[in-house]
């Protein structure tokens, strides 16, 4: 298979990308219009302002939006074009993603299974019929999840005895409430590996942290310590909750920005990091939308080695800004690429929202990440069962990373050229 040297991808890999580079087939900017970003990786510093940036950077046009009304294929349903009262509502803007940069494409790594297995502070005790049996530290939980369908293994007596069970709206974020046993505190010092936190009763079902996203701390932990870098590297976590992906990062040496809408989210974070003795790491503890924050590290010229983000399907930033994973995705991918450092490690999303396949994410990760050679990783992330072989399925993820140094014998010919610029 030849490679593309257009900067599309190969036509095994993405079928019919070639209208897309010509800028026929998609409403975005024709190809003419824009000047490469190939060579935008190179020779940019961490952290330079634009002004010292290649101007292949610079000049390589962001996403733009466009009226939904300016697709033809695209009407507005009865119910988008006429609001509550029968007023007409402002056509939805959808963003659509430029012509991707000359460069190598990122290769498609095989579907992954990224399984966490128990630790001393946290086990998937039994699961089925639309709930899960969880222990947490001291406790023993039961929450609702839905993509729990098989039956329970454990006697039904084990479930009564659970310290705390939620019930409530089955949405993600949905709200409802824990009924306790007995009085219990609001949360409990908890850890993993030897790095401590609190979990926490929630209103959301949530417990302060999510046991699966263990899987993605190991990996990004080894990423980061590898690094080699000659300075610590720079990350930056987006959405991100109560921060344990954050002190984990700057447990491994980085220099790391946590950003989510919340106060209280970020009130968490700023207590685990004191909980964990990492007080004296670098942590800017940000509350912003992310979406805006992301925007303005582009205008700023800041740019960072390792991007996290899990975003919920619905949120709203600090000013009540709309956050809606379906429509705003793709805009969001784009501007997290325009702020990867050319010696980024790693790129990771996470979804609970289940609408999309693993699939859909992997194409659109390996479209956003199109021009950056390296590697497109996608998968689910799984929890194994304390006693017994099932493993429960929480959410997708897709990541993109740089080749290995020792990984260019695998790789397409074609790809085995292009890759070291990112090695
Ligand atoms: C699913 S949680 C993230 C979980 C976290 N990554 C972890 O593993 O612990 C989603 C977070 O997104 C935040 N959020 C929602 N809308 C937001 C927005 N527009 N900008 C920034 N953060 C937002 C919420 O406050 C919440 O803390």
């Amino acid at each position: 298979m030849a490679a593309n040297k257009r900067g599309g991808r190969p036509a095994k890999a993405g079928g019919n990308r070639d209208n897309r580079k010509s800028g026929t087939g998609r409403s975005g900017p024709r190809r003419e219009e824009v000047r490469s970003g190939g060579s935008d990786r190179a020779g940019r510093k961490p952290g330079a302002r634009p002004s010292e940036q290649s101007s292949a950077r610079r000049e390589f046009t962001p996403g733009r939006i466009v009226k939904q009304s300016d697709r033809s294929a695209a009407k507005p349903s009865k119910k988008e074009s006429t609001g509550k009262q029968g007023r007409a509502e402002e056509p939805k803007e959808l963003f659509v993603l430029p012509p991707r940069p000359k460069g190598p494409v990122p290769k498609r790594a095989p579907f992954q299974l990224m399984v966490t297995k128990p630790w001393d502070h946290y086990a998937l005790l039994d699961m089925g019929h639309g709930k899960k049996l969880e222990r947490y530290g001291p406790y023993v939980l039961v929450r609702p999840e839905p993509q729990a369908m098989g039956s329970p293994c454990l006697d039904a007596q084990v479930w009564e005895q659970a310290d705390a069970v939620f019930s409530g709206d089955l949405e993600e974020e949905g709200p409802g409430r824990w009924k306790y046993r007995t009085a219990l505190g609001e949360t409990w010092q908890t850890h993993w590996d030897d790095l401590s936190f609190y979990g926490r009763f929630t209103a959301f079902r949530h417990v302060g942290f999510f046991p699966e996203q263990a899987a993605h701390w190991a990996w990004m932990e080894k990423s980061l310590k590898n690094a080699y870098l000659g300075r610590p590297p720079r990350v930056l976590n987006l959405f991100g909750y109560s921060g344990v992906a954050s002190l984990v990062a700057a447990r491994a040496g980085a220099e790391v920005t946590h950003v989510d809408a919340s106060k209280k989210a970020v009130a968490y974070g700023k207590e685990n990091q004191i909980l964990a003795g990492l007080e004296g790491k670098p942590i800017r503890w940000i509350v912003d939308d992310a979406m805006k924050f992301v925007q303005r590290e582009i205008r700023r010229g800041n740019v960072y080695d390792g991007i996290l983000l899990d975003p919920p399907k619905f949120g709203r930033g600090p000013k009540g800004e709309v956050w809606q994973l379906f429509e705003m995705l793709p805009q969001m991918l784009d501007a997290c690429r325009q702020i990867l450092s050319p010696q980024a490690r790693f790129f990771t999303l996470t979804a609970y929202a289940m609408r999309a396949s693993y699939a859909a994410f992997d194409e659109l990760m390996l479209e956003v990440m199109t021009g950056q050679g390296g590697v497109v990783e996608t998968g689910e992330l799984m929890i194994a069962e304390e006693d017994g072989d099932r493993r429960l399925a929480t959410s997708i993820f897709t990541r993109w990373r740089p080749f290995k140094k020792d990984e260019a014998s695998g790789i397409e010919a074609e790809n085995a050229g292009e890759e070291s610029q990112n090695v």
